[in-house]
C-alpha cells in the first residue's frame, strides 16, 4: 500500500447545512467484523462495511492469511479459515492504520506463522511497545525496530500461554488484540479492565460464537475469554461510524442557519463522550429511530445550529471520546468562554500528536490555544467566524485532524486550506463531497 500523493482542498463558508446524509461503517466495528469473519468457519456476509484506507489494510492482512474475501451485491463476503491460518507470502503493509496493526499482530501471535507488519511513516512512529510486552508474556517471538516501533516481525507460539494480563493503558486495540491471541490459547484468557474502553470485540465475539464472559467488578471489568472454541460465520450490518458523524454534526452546529439528519450512526456508549459534552456545551443535538444492529446500538441524529458555550471536560470522559477530540476543538473555538481538557497524553501517540497538531493549526488559523502537557484550553468565538486565510494547515498525515479544519472552513471569513486532504480516506473516503452535498 503506497501514500497517496498530497491533495491541498480550500474549505470555504457554503451557506447553512441541511438535509441527510450517511456516514461511513463504523471503523473499529469494520476491522473486528473482517477478522472474526476470516477466523470462523463458513461464508459470513458483512453489509455497510468502511471501505477506507485503514479498513482496506485489514482486509489485505486477511486474505495474506487466507481467507477469501469478495462481493455479493452489496455486501462482502467472507470465506473464513475455520480458525487455520496460512502463513503470508510477504510482509503485511498495514499503511496509517494501528488498529489493523495491533490487532493482527495479537491475531498472529498464538498462530504457527511468522508475520512481518509495516507502515507508513506515522505508524512507524507509534508506539507498540504496549502491546509486544503482553504478547510476549504468553510466549510469541517479537523482534522490533529500535523503540518498540514497526517494522516488527511476529513468531507466533502454538500452543501459547494463557494470559492474565491488567490492562496498563486504557485501549481498546491492546484489549482486542489480547482478545485475537486468546482465541487460539488453551484455557482461558483473563484481562482486567479498569478503565472500560470500547466494547465491539466483545460484542461480535459474543455473536460469532466465542466463549467470552464479562464480569463487571467494583473497580473494573473482568473478561474470561475460553481458547479454542469454533467461530460460526454470521451475517452482519456495520452501523455508520459516530466519529465519522461527529465532523458533520459539528458542522452543522457551527454554521448558522443549519439542520441536518444523520441516518444509521452506531451510538454504542462507550463512543458517545462528545454527544455528551456537545449537549452540555448547549448543543441542539436530537436522537430518534433508535434500535439495534450487529448487536450495537444505533440511532438517527439530528443537529442544529447551536450557540455554544466553552466547558471544562473531565479526564474520565476520555475513552469514550478519544478520537472525537481534534472536532470537539474546532467545535470549543465556535463556543463562547474557554473549554479546558486534560488527561490526553493518548493523543500525542495517535496518527499525529493529536495536541500538538492542532495547537500549530489554531496558532497558523491566527488563534491563540493554550497547549499543556496533557490537554488544550480553547478560548472561542462566541459563534463569530474564524480569520482563515492565513498559511495551509498541515494536517501531518492525521485524517481526523484534516476534516476537522475543514470543518472550521465553513464558518471563516476567508477560505482555509488544508495542505493535504488525502489523510480522509484513511476512515471517511467521500468526507468532502458529502459535506459539500449537505450545503448544496
Ligand atoms: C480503536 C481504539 C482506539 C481508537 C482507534 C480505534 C479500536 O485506539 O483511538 O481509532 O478500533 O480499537 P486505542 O486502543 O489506542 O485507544
Amino acid at each position: 500500500m503506497h501514500d497517496p500523493s498530497p491533495r491541498p482542498r480550500a474549505f470555504r463558508p457554503l451557506g447553512p447545512l441541511r438535509g441527510t446524509a450517511l456516514v461511513p461503517g463504523d471503523k473499529s466495528i469494520s476491522h473486528r467484523a473482517l477478522i472474526l469473519a476470516g477466523l470462523a468457519t463458513g461464508r459470513s456476509r458483512i453489509g455497510g462495511l468502511s471501505e477506507g484506507r485503514d479498513v482496506l489494510a485489514t482486509a489485505a492482512g486477511m486474505r495474506a492469511f487466507g481467507a477469501r474475501i469478495g462481493r455479493e451485491g452489496d455486501s462482502l463476503t467472507v470465506d473464513g479459515l475455520g480458525g487455520a491460518l496460512l502463513q503470508p507470502r510477504a510482509a503485511l503493509a498495514m499503511g496509517n492504520s494501528g488498529t489493523s496493526a495491533r490487532l493482527l499482530m495479537g491475531l498472529a501471535a498464538t498462530r504457527n506463522l511468522t508475520a512481518t507488519f509495516t507502515g507508513d511513516a506515522s505508524l512507524s512512529r507509534r508506539p507498540m511497545s504496549r502491546i509486544i510486552a503482553p504478547l510476549r508474556r504468553l510466549g510469541a517471538d517479537i523482534s522490533a525496530a529500535p523503540g518498540g516501533l514497526l517494522p516488527l516481525t511476529v513468531r507466533g507460539l502454538l500452543p501459547a500461554a494463557p494470559l492474565l494480563h491488567p490492562m496498563e493503558v486504557a485501549s481498546a486495540q491492546v484489549k482486542s488484540a489480547l482478545l485475537l491471541a486468546g482465541l487460539n490459547t488453551p484455557g482461558i484468557t483473563r484481562i482486567f479492565e479498569p478503565v472500560p474502553t470500547r466494547d465491539h470485540s466483545e460484542r461480535m465475539l459474543g455473536a460469532f460464537g466465542a466463549e467470552l464472559e464479562v464480569e463487571e467488578a467494583a473497580d473494573g471489568r473482568i473478561l474470561c475469554l475460553r481458547g479454542e472454541g469454533a467461530l460460526r460465520a454470521q451475517t452482519l450490518s456495520v452501523p455508520g461510524d459516530p466519529s465519522a458523524a461527529a465532523f458533520l454534526l459539528v458542522a452543522a452546529l457551527i454554521v448558522p442557519g443549519s439542520e441536518i439528519l444523520i441516518q444509521g450512526v452506531g451510538i454504542n456508549p462507550t463512543r458517545t463522550g462528545l454527544f455528551e459534552v456537545l449537549r452540555e456545551m448547549g448543543a441542539d443535538l436530537r436522537l430518534s429511530n433508535q434500535r439495534t444492529e450487529c448487536g450495537e446500538p444505533v440511532a438517527d441524529i439530528a443537529a442544529c445550529h447551536s450557540h455554544l458555550r466553552g466547558v471544562d471536560v473531565p479526564p474520565e470522559l476520555a475513552p469514550s471520546m478519544i478520537d472525537e477530540y481534534p472536532i470537539f476543538f474546532i467545535a470549543a473555538a465556535f463556543a463562547r468562554g474557554t473549554s479546558r481538557t486534560s488527561g490526553l497524553s493518548e493523543l500525542r501517540v495517535k496518527e499525529s500528536d493529536r495536541l500538538a497538531t492542532m495547537a500549530r493549526g489554531f496558532a497558523a488559523l491566527g488563534m491563540a490555544v493554550e497547549e499543556t502537557v496533557d490537554g488544550l484550553a480553547i478560548t472561542g468565538t462566541g459563534g463569530e467566524p474564524l480569520p482563515g486565510g492565513t498559511e495551509p494547515i498541515d494536517p501531518q498525515m492525521d485524517h481526523r485532524i484534516a476534516m476537522s479544519f475543514a470543518v472550521a472552513g465553513l464558518h471563516c471569513r476567508a477560505p482555509l486550506t488544508i495542505a493535504d486532504m488525502s489523510p480522509a480516506g484513511t476512515s471517511f473516503p467521500r468526507f468532502a463531497e458529502t459535506l459539500e452535498g449537505l450545503a448544496a
